[in-house]
């Protein structure tokens, strides 16, 4: 039913996104957001409710005037004239406009009559057209609408040249076989394209989405990281991935971005993606057990959809070294640092990594070598880098700065760097150093373990991937976070040099 059909991706990251409770962007991140969006080939992006606010007005007149070449910008309305107008005054190419419909928010909130609601709609979507720009509707609450009142303020607007009209679950109580028969009866008497803006009250935001579609719907609206008001929305990543991998329909996103700007959203928002989320968590294409791992490194379809890799979504496949690790991962791990350990040794080597995992604490690369060195009787080598000195200024008057001296290959070396914390300048300065002329990347920061107290010890744990795509996860301990962090840094940049 929707295999080859082509669905359109509205992003509504920085204006639903941004009502996620605690998010706020600055104006420049809300840029930098927008051209992602844009490389990410999102359709039409949702860039603010510019009657909101001086900022949400000037942030969405910057985008509107970027000029990105593949993407349309849309800027939210309430059915007032002052709203549309602000709307159509900061360039946007598309007004969005909305009113409550359901007698819920109808007679509790803007307390008029359903008739004053269907005359605000249609005078609202005149008012766009007039202007000579795309107008979306949406009947806010739709899905706890009056079908018959629905339907009846669709067709209005219908016939005052609205371009497509949306179906808002705004408080995500549908069910998606609700969903689908809604989405079908608005289908059978409206001719123009039908968009759904799902809430994930329940979690059901993204099975909603492709419900919808199923049904008819040929727009989904949707966020990065599923950010939205209370439990947010539909997921763009999965949307995305399901209505193609799964549905074989066709969107323009380009999915290799997908994880690039899951990541660049976590850290300009600071909503961090929980490990085992779909197709962007850092578990999502990650393999412990012994039978799974096997399977994988002989073929991953084995124990992955197959129908959806890493590589589609710019993500990483891993297999993590843990209790339930078997022979195949550990003696893999090995081989690609170089080590063949006998079956002997290697059965040691995997005793004492089950001892090490049993007592809760997670097995990093470095361990492992460190434990395959021990068992084989080899000498660990002398490491590339051999850090001296760090030092690092920081407060609320300067630029985070931090200078590094190492010994890297017998030649002293002394790099500064500035970031925009004390540990991000530690790391840039480091990378200055070493990491820079071997093409070596941050591909995992992580801090795992914090004791109470001021005196607290910090655990980092850091991974590093070279321009092969080999990775290596070390971990270092410290009370102060900044040397913990460039510890592990050196730790894993020696351990791919050496290997
Ligand atoms: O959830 C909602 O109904 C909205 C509307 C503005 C579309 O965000
Ligand atoms: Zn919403």
């Amino acid at each position: 039913m929707l295999r080859d059909r082509q669905i359109t991706i509205f992003d509504t990251t920085l204006r639903d996104g941004e009502q996620t409770p605690g998010v706020s962007l600055t104006p420049q991140q809300k840029i930098d957001i927008a051209y992602q969006l844009d490389k990410l080939g999102v359709d039409i992006i949702e860039a603010g409710f510019p009657i909101a606010s001086e900022g949400d007005r000037e942030s969405v007149r910057s985008i509107a005037a970027a000029g990105l070449p593949s993407t349309m910008v849309c800027g939210l309305a309430r059915v007032l004239s002052k709203d549309i107008d602000t709307c159509i005054d900061v360039g946007v190419d598309m007004v969005h406009t909305f009113v409550s419909t359901s007698d819920i928010q109808r007679i509790h909130t803007i307390k008029k009559s359903r008739e004053e609601v269907l005359d605000m709609a249609v005078n609202a979507v005149d008012q766009i057209k007039d202007s000579g720009i795309k107008c979306m509707f949406s009947a806010m609450d739709a899905t706890r609408t009056d079908l018959d009142y629905l339907i009846q303020i669709f067709k209005a607007v219908e016939d005052a040249k609205c371009d497509i009209i949306n179906v808002p679950d705004t408080v995500g109580v549908m069910a998606p076989s609700g969903m689908y028969n809604l989405i079908k009866n608005i289908n059978d008497e409206i001719n123009i394209p039908i968009d759904t803006h799902c809430h994930n009250d329940f979690g059901l935001a993204v099975a909603n989405s492709l419900m919808a579609v199923e049904a008819g719907a040929s727009q989904a609206q949707v966020t990065i990281n599923g950010l939205g008001e209370r439990a947010g929305n539909a997921d763009l990543a999965e949307t995305v991935m399901s209505l193609q991998s799964i549905y074989g329909a066709r969107t323009n996103i380009n999915t290799e971005y997908i994880v690039e700007t899951a990541r660049l959203v976590e850290r300009y928002t600071g909503i961090a993606i929980p490990a085992h989320t779909p197709v962007v968590g850092e578990n999502a294409f990650a393999h412990e057990s012994g039978i799974h791992t096997h399977g994988v490194l002989e073929k991953s379809d084995t124990f992955e959809p197959g129908i959806m890799t890493p590589e589609m979504v710019g993500h990483t496949r891993r297999i993590v070294l843990g209790k339930h690790a078997g022979k195949h991962a550990i003696r893999k791990s090995l081989e690609s640092a170089n080590l063949e350990p006998t079956d002997e040794q290697l059965n040691l080597i995997i005793e004492r990594v089950k001892e090490i995992a049993d007592k809760g604490k997670k097995m990093t690369d470095a361990d492992l070598y460190a434990i395959a060195f021990a068992v084989m009787g080899k000498p660990q080598g002398k490491p590339v880098i051999d850090l001296k000195e760090v030092s690092v200024m920081t407060g609320n008057i300067t630029t985070p700065t931090a200078v590094v001296k190492a010994i890297v290959d017998g030649e002293e070396r002394v790099a500064s760097d500035v970031g925009i914390g004390p540990v991000d300048a530690a790391l840039n300065a480091v990378y200055e150093i070493s990491g820079k002329h071997t093409g070596i990347k941050i591909h995992d920061f992580r801090i795992e373990a914090v004791t109470g107290g001021s005196d607290a010890v910090a655990e980092v744990i850091i991974g590093v991937q070279d321009e092969r795509g080999r990775m290596v996860t070390a971990r270092a301990a410290n009370a102060d976070i900044v040397l913990a962090s460039v510890e592990a840094l050196v730790t894993s940049i020696n351990m791919l040099l050496q290997t």
